[in-house]
């Protein structure tokens, strides 16, 4: 046995693709206030794109906005909605179409999380979260489509990797998420012929996340012991850069697919 094993470096922020690939490119993206959907919206803008980030917490999306517009050199705007109410997503589609004049890319990234085992689990805890990840991409699409099909763009919904097996405590979630691939698969090939693509990116375990600090409370934050190929926990740069990647022109034969980012899953590493 190998007495020490590879660790993935972590790459850093600098993208591999020219800068101004979405010049002139809008970004519509749910949860984009915080997390995952945040370091998504910053690397698509790195690249030229203004983008709307859309959430429940105004002052959490309006803050979020300002630091991504400074940080990238172009606009983004918060649009308040919950991603359960189809007119709180029509109103912010409708503010985005009245500041851009149009929608290319569609992050469907709110999501809600804790931990319950599937005994203990009350009917409305089950159903909020299929509510916010299940039926909030539903209404993110249903609102967004008939602009997309204008531009021929691209959706990107963010899944997971619980629902591959079963994850304890994670029933609500697993299955909200094997539906989000689905209506993901569906939207692929229904809308490939209008020109519109769709995929799914599935992280693993994010460092910094909301998701990390609910589902281990922060104790699984080195990547020592930790059991994927790759040795270390998904990054938010991970995921911002296959999300450039999927709506690039280099990705535009691809779509209907399902990417898990997670240095190649869990693993028994053979070292015990
Ligand atoms: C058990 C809980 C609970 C908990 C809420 N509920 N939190 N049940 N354990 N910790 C129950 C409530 O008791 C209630 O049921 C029902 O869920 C609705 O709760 P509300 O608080 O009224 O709903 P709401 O305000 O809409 O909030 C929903 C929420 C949300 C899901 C709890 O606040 C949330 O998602 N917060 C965390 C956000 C987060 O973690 N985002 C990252 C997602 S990461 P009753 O029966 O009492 O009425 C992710 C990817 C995971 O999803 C992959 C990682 C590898």
């Amino acid at each position: 046995m190998p007495s020490s094993y590879y660790i993935a470096p972590a790459i850093d922020s600098a993208s591999s693709f020219k800068d101004n690939i979405f010049k002139e490119k809008v970004l519509f993206c749910t949860g984009g206030g915080s997390g995952i959907c945040k370091g998504m919206t910053e690397a698509i803008m790195r690249h030229g794109a203004n983008a709307v980030i859309i959430g429940r917490n105004l002052d959490r999306l309006t803050a979020s906005a300002k630091d991504l517009s400074n940080k990238t050199g172009t606009t983004c705007i918060p649009a308040q909605a919950d991603v359960r109410s189809p007119q709180s997503l029509q109103d912010a589609v409708k503010k985005t179409m009245e500041r851009f004049g149009r929608i290319d890319f569609v992050i469907c990234g709110a999501a809600g999380n804790f931990m319950a085992p599937i005994a203990g689990l009350s009917e409305n805890a089950f159903k909020t979260v299929l509510e916010i990840d299940t039926l909030g991409t539903y209404n993110t699409i249903k609102a967004t489509i008939q602009h997309v099909r204008v531009t021929k763009g691209a959706y990107i919904s963010v899944s997971a990797t619980l629902h591959y097996r079963g994850t304890p405590y994670q029933a609500h979630v697993s299955a909200a998420k094997a539906a989000v691939d689905s209506l993901s698969n569906t939207l692929a090939v229904e809308e490939g012929p209008h020109g519109v693509r769709s995929n799914v990116i599935a992280p693993g375990f994010t460092s910094g996340t909301e998701g990390m600090r609910v589902m281990t409370g922060n104790k699984r934050n080195k990547a020592d012991g930790f059991s994927n190929p790759l040795g270390r926990f998904t990054e938010i740069t991970d995921i911002a850069n296959a999300a450039v990647f999927l709506f690039s022109p280099s990705a535009s034969f691809i779509t209907g697919q399902i990417i898990p980012i997670d240095g190649g899953g869990e693993h028994l590493r053979g070292d015990f």
